[in-house]
C-alpha cells in the first residue's frame, strides 16, 4: 500500500466516476449547453466530481455566506448554492456578462437565483466592496490565475475561523512542476502555491482532484 496518491489514469478516473452519484440532469444540461455554445472555453468549467465535492462541503458547513471569483456559465456557483442553507447568500464575481447570462438562466432553473448576487467587473477591485467582517464560510477562487494572490489577500481576512478558501487549477495541467514552463500563469501559480502553503492563518491541503484543488481552512 503506497502512502502516495497514485496516478489517476483515465480508466481509474472513469471507475471513480462510475462509483459516484451520477451528475444530475440540470448540471448535465448545463455542461451540454456550455460545450455547445462555448466549445473553445467549456473546459474552464469545474469537473463533475469537484461540483459534487463543493455541494457536499457547502452542505456540511451549513454555508450562509459564500463568495466565488470566476463564475463562467455557473457550474461551481450552482454547486455551492445548492448545498447552502436556505437563507444563505453567495456573491459571485466575474467580468463577463456573456458567460454569466448562461449562469443566471441556470440559477433560475435550479430555484437558487434568490440566494445569488452577481457582481460584474474586475474582481481585483470589485472585491473591495465586500463587507470586511470575517463572516465568509466558503470562498472559491477560479478566475484569472495571475490574479490569485490579490484574491487570496482580499479574501483571507474575511474568512471566519473554521471557514474555507478553495482554489482551483493549482496544478496547471502538471506544468507547475515543469521548470521549462515559464508562462506568466504558471510562474504566478508557483509563487501563489508557495505563499498559501506558508500562510500560517490557514491549515492547507492540496488535493489531486481534476487540475488540483487547494483547500485552506482558516484557523
Ligand atoms: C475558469 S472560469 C470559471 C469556471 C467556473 N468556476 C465554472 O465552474 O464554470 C474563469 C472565469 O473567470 C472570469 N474572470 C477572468 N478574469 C477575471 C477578473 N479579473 N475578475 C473577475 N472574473 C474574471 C472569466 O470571465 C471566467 O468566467
Amino acid at each position: 500500500m503506497s502512502r502516495r496518491s497514485i496516478n489517476l489514469i483515465p480508466e481509474l478516473d472513469d471507475y471513480a466516476r462510475a462509483h459516484s452519484t451520477p451528475t444530475d440532469p440540470l448540471l448535465a444540461e448545463l455542461i451540454e449547453e456550455t460545450y455547445s455554445v462555448l466549445p473553445d472555453r467549456a473546459q474552464m468549467q469545474i469537473s463533475p466530481e469537484q461540483s459534487k465535492f463543493l455541494t457536499m462541503l457547502s452542505r456540511t458547513l451549513g454555508v450562509r455566506h459564500a463568495v466565488e471569483i470566476g463564475t463562467f456559465t455557473g457550474m461551481s456557483s450552482l454547486s455551492v448554492a445548492r448545498g447552502m442553507a436556505a437563507d444563505g447568500k453567495l456573491i459571485c464575481f466575474d467580468i463577463s456578462e456573456e458567460f454569466t447570462s448562461i449562469a443566471r438562466a441556470y440559477w433560475d432553473k435550479a430555484g437558487v437565483a434568490d440566494r445569488i448576487e452577481l457582481r460584474i467587473g474586475d474582481a481585483k477591485s470589485t472585491l473591495d466592496d465586500l463587507d470586511p467582517a470575517p463572516v465568509v464560510d466558503l470562498a472559491f477562487i477560479d478566475a484569472d490565475k495571475t490574479g490569485y494572490p490579490v484574491y487570496w489577500e482580499k479574501l483571507a481576512p474575511r474568512i471566519r475561523p473554521g471557514g474555507y478558501i478553495i482554489v482551483d487549477n493549482v496544478f496547471q495541467g502538471g506544468r507547475i512542476i515543469d521548470d521549462a514552463v515559464t508562462t506568466p500563469e504558471v510562474i504566478a501559480m508557483r509563487a501563489f502555491n508557495d505563499a498559501v502553503a506558508a500562510d500560517d492563518r490557514f491549515d492547507v491541503v492540496m488535493l489531486s482532484i481534476a487540475d488540483g484543488l487547494t483547500l485552506a481552512q482558516r484557523k
